[in-house]
């Protein structure tokens, strides 16, 4: 059985690619700050901090493969902090590289960002792309093999606390409104983590090797669309507020404007219809919010509440 190790495997799209790849029947170990909350059976958990050299060896020494998820993920979190960005998402990047190519890892498998290509994005954008020209050049001067993967908006269940749909539909349920910066147009190809997760354990194929892989939704979809969305699964009981105001470093109608080395897509056969994707993330935090004493109920077509 192939080993891995996910480093930021307690997060939301490092949670649900453990999984993947547990169920996939590879012995995964997780790799992060905090426990995780989502630990199953045969997962192995180590506590640990990337910027702990000796931890991410003792880590990575005797495993196949290694995925790297954990980073400041927040591009608005990593405006305000443009030095602990570069700490902890390219040195602790590079101390993970530096132990693949000491213990021999078979692949080492990155979480980029469509941002790479974009001149959007801030200091996020700055840490990814050095990351991939470090990764580049890891498999030049030492032969490390990769798969970059530069992943699009996502959604789904496990969404941490700077996730878009995730904000507006708590937003939704607890204030009856939604608040959005811009006008709405801005366009997006949201794919679930669901999804996600499975395009990117698929990527272990030998047909990925030192290949650069785009994972985003099937389909582009205006905000607008989606807040509307949002709207009408909860009875057009709410208001959507378009405010003035600058989209905090996020793109509006395509990321492309600096090219680095040219990606294929990957689009899982089978995903997650948008719709259907939403409406489980309705139910999903409406139960959350339930757990935290929220007294609201969601629409009375839809009280079928699923744990
Ligand atoms: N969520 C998205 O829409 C999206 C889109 C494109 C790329 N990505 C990339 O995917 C990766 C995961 O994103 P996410 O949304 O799951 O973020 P997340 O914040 O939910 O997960 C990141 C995880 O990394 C851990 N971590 C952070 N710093 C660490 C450190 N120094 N040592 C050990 N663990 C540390 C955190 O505890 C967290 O569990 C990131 O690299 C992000 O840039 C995410």
């Amino acid at each position: 059985m192939s080993k891995v190790v996910v480093f930021g495997g307690s997060g939301f799209l490092g949670s649900h690619v453990a999984d993947e790849l547990t169920g996939r029947g590879y012995e995964v170990i997780i790799f992060d700050m905090v426990e995780s909350s989502y630990l199953q059976k045969g997962q192995k958990m180590i506590v640990g901090n990337i910027l702990d050299r000796e931890q991410v060896k003792n880590a990575i020494n005797g495993v196949d493969f290694v995925y790297h998820f954990a980073a400041i993920a927040d591009i608005q979190e990593a405006k305000e902090n443009p030095v602990e960005t570069a700490s902890f998402n390219v040195m602790g990047t590079m101390y993970i590289l530096d132990a693949c190519r000491e213990f021999k890892v078979k692949r080492f498998i990155y979480s980029s960002t469509i941002y790479v290509y974009s001149d959007h994005g801030s200091f996020y954008r700055s840490s990814k792309q050095s990351c991939e020209l470090f990764i580049e050049n890891y498999n030049k001067e030492y032969h490390l093999d990769f798969t970059i993967l530069r992943y699009g908006s996502l959604y789904g269940p496990r969404a941490n606390n700077f996730n878009f749909i995730r904000n507006s539909i708590r937003q939704a349920l607890i204030e009856k409104k939604i608040e959005r910066k811009g006008d709405g147009n801005e366009v997006r190809d949201y794919i679930n983590a669901l999804d996600a997760a499975t395009a990117s354990a698929d990527v272990l194929d030998n047909l990925y090797k030192n290949k650069y892989v785009m994972i985003t939704g099937p389909q582009t979809i205006k905000v607008r669309e989606i807040l509307e969305m949002i709207k009408e699964m909860l009875d057009h009981k709410i208001s959507i507020d378009y405010q003035d105001g600058e989209l905090m470093g996020h793109y509006e109608i395509t990321p492309y404007s600096f090219k680095p080395k040219i990606a294929v897509k990957l689009v899982p056969r089978n995903y997650h219809d948008l719709g259907q994707g939403i409406l489980d993330c309705i139910y999903d935090i409406y139960s959350e919010l339930v757990k935290e004493g929220y007294k609201g109920n969601l629409p009375e077509n839809e009280v079928d509440i699923h744990d």
